[in-house]
């Protein structure tokens, strides 16, 4: 009940949003199926000629339910509740060639209201509440299908104006209330000609008059569950003396509980009918013989569909072309050498039965003995002799088949060979299937072989089909099996544990289309970029082990590739297989189950993963790289423009770092230009260190460590090193970069050791405004805290004791 509200709601819902029927072909085909409508939509275009209305709700037939549609052919008025039909009704639709209207519940046809219907070839009038065949149909000649299953008749008289309707083919009472067939009944039959389908299937038999019919030829002759007893069955088909038939269907509807019988002559009757073909399904068994088949004699096909036969007696059949026994309580598949006219014979899906072997039978061309848990040694020219037509054999799905030397001679003309699921115990592999040069199918798919170097499929140059799933390969047996099937088409090698396939396997098959790798142990797929598989247009890999394809083969694809099955496998979604992801997402046509195509850690889909997202870290990482290398060659230039101030920098650091730990080894450190060398050597060196006391000097050409750099030197031998710093001041020191820095370097100890000298001597004039140019220098001058050295010597007297002094001096 819900679900009837709810798809009602749905209906309702569909027809408020405005939603009128489904266009299937433009102005031709229109469906308008469930959508509670008691009328027929404008928006359906007078063209229409296929018009399916079923699950509406009409009521009442008239004339004005149906616009003008000359062109319409096919109406289905299915379950539409109508109940009432007036006599005008399809003058609209004058042109139907097919009116259906089944399930209806109808009490009242207008007198002739079909007979306007003049093209009518085919009225279906199942579960409608008919009681009768006596319709007023006069007028539709060319009536060739007249459907009227699951009512109340009673008769089967047709009409007698019928018997001008030349194209009359079917009728269709099924599920009807037929339980007695007169000759009267019959009379039109007799008239009507050789092509017709009669079927009463499913109705409540209990008497036909004998002769009934006598001299009646039946194209098709349904009687599946239509009698009311066993009893009544065997009295019906002995009264169905002298009918002809091409075929009878006959038998228990479905698969029926069983009934026991004491014998098979139930079906006695079946010798007065003439018959060619026979499909039956039995339901009744017995503890005796059955003598089935004694009155199938001059059958031409026979086709037990499901029976409880235990045996089959020798019976000469003598035009049997073909043979078909679905699951019986057969032991055996029957002895039928004695059918020399035997074509085609399927014995399959029985209880594990025994085969002796077939012989002598020169037209049999097709063997199903499939599903029938079959064991068989020496297979297979021993169980097959004499039969040299033999172009298919199926003994897929048995128990196990041993194949002997040289299995297949004699059956030289096979083209279609399927053993699949039957265990395979194979003696000489090499050979295997020498001499088939006509195979075009072969299934030897889970067949339990290892398939190795030396089964070599020799001559098979008409194979086009190849399974053989299922298996496992030995070795590198893959590279060289398949190399003279030139013709091969389908190739499926699923689940046979293949890891990797190598660029040799596909050299001779240029013709492949289908390839079935699924459930393998594939990684790569590398071998899908050769030209040798240029044709391939399906293409299974599910259930493997890929991560990924790169883009050199997905580049080299097979052009004609249409199904690609790439669902179940560990897809690495990162930003590295965008290329792939991209592929995946593009392809979804081409791709089998793509919402299958899942992300190996996450459980995404991969055609879901956030290929964008990769974009931008990509660009991202771009600009990110690109700036650092500015920043890296910026900072070089500033470093290799600067060096000497960073250098500085690094030197006031250690400097600050490791103060006190020098123990002065100089009494003063001299700074002074090297153009001024002369001097400081001949000058100062000479008055100070030979004076007395001895003064210590430190002069960076002297004292200087080698192998030191110039900077450490400085700060480690020279201010460091030294009590007190002279500061020789001319024109080249004011000029010089190094003289400048050691200067600045000295004051820097000065600030932070407040008992630091520094000692400056003016060696000659500079200018003011140049003095201003070294950091500090200006302050010493402007406090006249400096030393000035002159060439008159009394002063220069004076000059070298106040130097001495200023040396000794402390600042404690
Ligand atoms: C069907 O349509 C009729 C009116 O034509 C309306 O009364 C009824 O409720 C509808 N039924 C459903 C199930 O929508
Ligand atoms: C009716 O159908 C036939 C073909 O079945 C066609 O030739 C004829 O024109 C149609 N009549 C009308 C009135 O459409
Ligand atoms: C049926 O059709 C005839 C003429 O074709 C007409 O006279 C009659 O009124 C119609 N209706 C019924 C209910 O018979
Ligand atoms: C049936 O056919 C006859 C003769 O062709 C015609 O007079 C009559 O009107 C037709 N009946 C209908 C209901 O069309
Ligand atoms: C079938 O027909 C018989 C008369 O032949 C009648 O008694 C019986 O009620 C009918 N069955 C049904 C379901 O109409
Ligand atoms: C027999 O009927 C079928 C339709 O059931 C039709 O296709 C075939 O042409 C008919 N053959 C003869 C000879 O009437
Ligand atoms: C089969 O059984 C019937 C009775 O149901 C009997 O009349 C007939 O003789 C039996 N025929 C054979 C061959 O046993
Ligand atoms: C088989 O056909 C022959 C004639 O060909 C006939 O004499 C015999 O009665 C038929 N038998 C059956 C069971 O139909
Ligand atoms: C062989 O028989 C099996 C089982 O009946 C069936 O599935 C299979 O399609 C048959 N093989 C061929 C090639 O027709
Ligand atoms: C392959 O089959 C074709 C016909 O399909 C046939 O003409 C040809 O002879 C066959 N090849 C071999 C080697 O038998
Ligand atoms: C393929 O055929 C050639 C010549 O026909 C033969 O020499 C070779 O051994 C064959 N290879 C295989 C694997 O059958
Ligand atoms: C692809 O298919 C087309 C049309 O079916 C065919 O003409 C063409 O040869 C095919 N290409 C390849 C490489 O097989």
């Amino acid at each position: 009940m819900t679900f009837f509200t709810v798809s009602a709601f749905m209906i309702y819902f569909s027809i408020s949003a405005g939603e009128s029927c489904t266009k299937i072909t433009e102005n031709l085909h229109y469906s308008c199926m469930g959508r509670n409508l008691s009328f027929i939509p404008s928006s359906i275009p007078s063209s229409v000629q296929t018009l399916d209305f079923s699950f509406n709700v009409l009521k009442h037939l008239k004339k004005t339910v149906f616009p003008v549609l000359s062109f319409l052919q096919v109406l289905d008025l299915s379950r539409c509740q109508i109940k009432h039909i007036e006599n005008d009704t399809f003058y609209n639709v004058k042109n139907l060639t097919t009116l259906i209207l089944t399930g209806n519940p109808i009490t009242y046809f207008g007198p002739g209201c079909l007979n306007s219907l003049h093209n009518l070839q085919r009225l279906v009038l199942v579960d409608v509440g008919l009681s009768s065949l006596q319709l007023q149909i006069n007028n539709l000649t060319k009536l060739q299908e007249l459907r009227v299953g699951t009512n109340n008749i009673q008769s089967m008289s047709l009409p007698s104006f019928m018997s001008t309707f030349k194209e009359f083919s079917l009728l269709d009472l099924h599920a009807n209330n037929i339980s007695i067939i007169k000759t009267d009944d019959t009379v039109l039959l007799r008239e009507i000609g050789r092509n017709m389908t009669l079927i009463l299937s499913r109705n409540q038999l209990l008497h036909i008059e004998p002769g009934a019919f006598k001299d009646i030829y039946l194209k098709e002759f349904h009687i599946l569950s239509s009698f009311v007893s066993l009893n009544a069955q065997k009295e019906c088909l002995e009264a169905l003396t002298g009918l002809s038939v091409d075929k009878l269907f006959l038998g228990s509807y479905r698969m029926q509980w069983k009934v026991k019988v004491s014998n098979g002559s139930y079906l006695d009757g079946l010798c007065s009918i003439h018959f060619n073909e026979i499909y039956f399904v039995q339901k009744e068994f017995s503890d005796s013989e059955m003598h089935l088949f004694r009155c199938m004699i001059n059958a031409t096909k026979i086709t037990v569909k499901s029976g409880y036969i235990k045996s089959m007696k020798y019976i000469r059949f003598h035009r049997l072309k073909e043979l078909y026994l679905g699951p019986t309580l057969l032991s055996a598949v029957p002895l039928i050498s004695h059918i020399p006219s035997l074509e085609k014979l399927v014995v399959r899906n029985n209880m594990p039965m025994n085969f002796y072997g077939i012989s002598d039978l020169p037209l049999l061309k097709f063997v199903d003995l499939s599903g029938n848990f079959l064991i068989l040694k020496d297979c297979c020219s021993q169980f097959f002799q004499r039969t040299p037509n033999i172009h298919y054999m199926n003994l897929s799905r048995n128990s196990e088949i041993g194949i002997a030397d040289k299995p297949f001679s004699g059956l030289d003309l096979l083209e279609v060979l399927d053993l699949h699921h039957t265990k395979l115990v194979l003696v000489f592999y090499f050979g295997f299937l020498h001499g088939l040069k006509y195979l075009k199918y072969l299934d030897i798919s889970y067949t339990s072989i290892t398939v190795t170097r030396q089964m070599i499929f020799q001559d098979l140059n008409n194979l086009t089909v190849l399974k053989m799933a299922g298996n496992s390969f030995h070795g590198d047996a893959l590279s060289y099996l398949l190399q003279n099937l030139t013709g091969l088409n389908v190739l499926d090698i699923s689940h046979c544990g293949i890891e990797e396939i190598s660029r040799r396997s596909f050299i001779g098959t240029q013709k492949i289309r289908y390839l079935y790798l699924s459930q393998n142990k594939l990684m790569i797929l590398d071998f899908l970029a050769l030209p040798n598989l240029k044709q391939l247009t399906s293409l299974y890999v599910d259930k493997n082990s890929i991560t990924s394809i790169p883009l050199h083969v997905l580049q080299k694809l097979p052009t004609n590739l249409s199904e690609f099955d790439l669902s179940s496998n560990p897809i690495d979604c990162s930003c590295s297989q965008t290329d792939f992801i991209w592929w995946i997402i593009q392809n979804q046509n081409v791709l089998k189950q793509p919402e299958n195509i899942v992300c190996k850690t996450t459980d995404f889909r991969a055609k879901d993963f956030d290929i964008h997202s990769c974009v931008h870290k990509k660009r991202l990482t771009i600009v990110v790289s690109v700036c650092f290398v500015t920043v890296v060659v910026l900072l070089s230039f500033l470093v290799y423009r600067f060096q000497f101030y960073l250098q500085y920098c690094w030197i006031l650091l250690r400097g600050y770092r490791s103060p006190g730990q020098q123990e002065c080894s100089y009494d003063a450190f001299v700074i002074f230009s090297s153009y001024d060398e002369v001097w400081v050597m001949n000058e100062l060196m000479e008055n100070l260190e030979n004076g007395v006391p001895p003064i210590q000097l430190c002069l960076h050409m002297r004292d200087f460590q080698a192998g030191k750099s110039i900077a450490s030197n400085i700060i480690d031998e020279g201010i460091m090193g030294s009590r007190k710093i002279i500061v020789v001041v001319s024109q080249h020191f004011i000029d010089s970069a190094w003289c400048r820095f050691e200067f600045e370097l000295a004051q820097s100890r000065f600030i932070m050791e407040r008992n630091a000298n520094i000692i400056i001597i003016i060696l000659e004039d500079v200018e003011e405004r140049k003095t201003k140019k070294v950091f500090g220098l200006h302050k010493h001058l402007k406090n006249n805290t400096y030393l000035k050295w002159s060439r008159d010597p009394l002063s220069n007297m004076r000059f070298w004791k106040r130097l001495r002094k200023a040396i000794f001096a402390t600042n404690q």
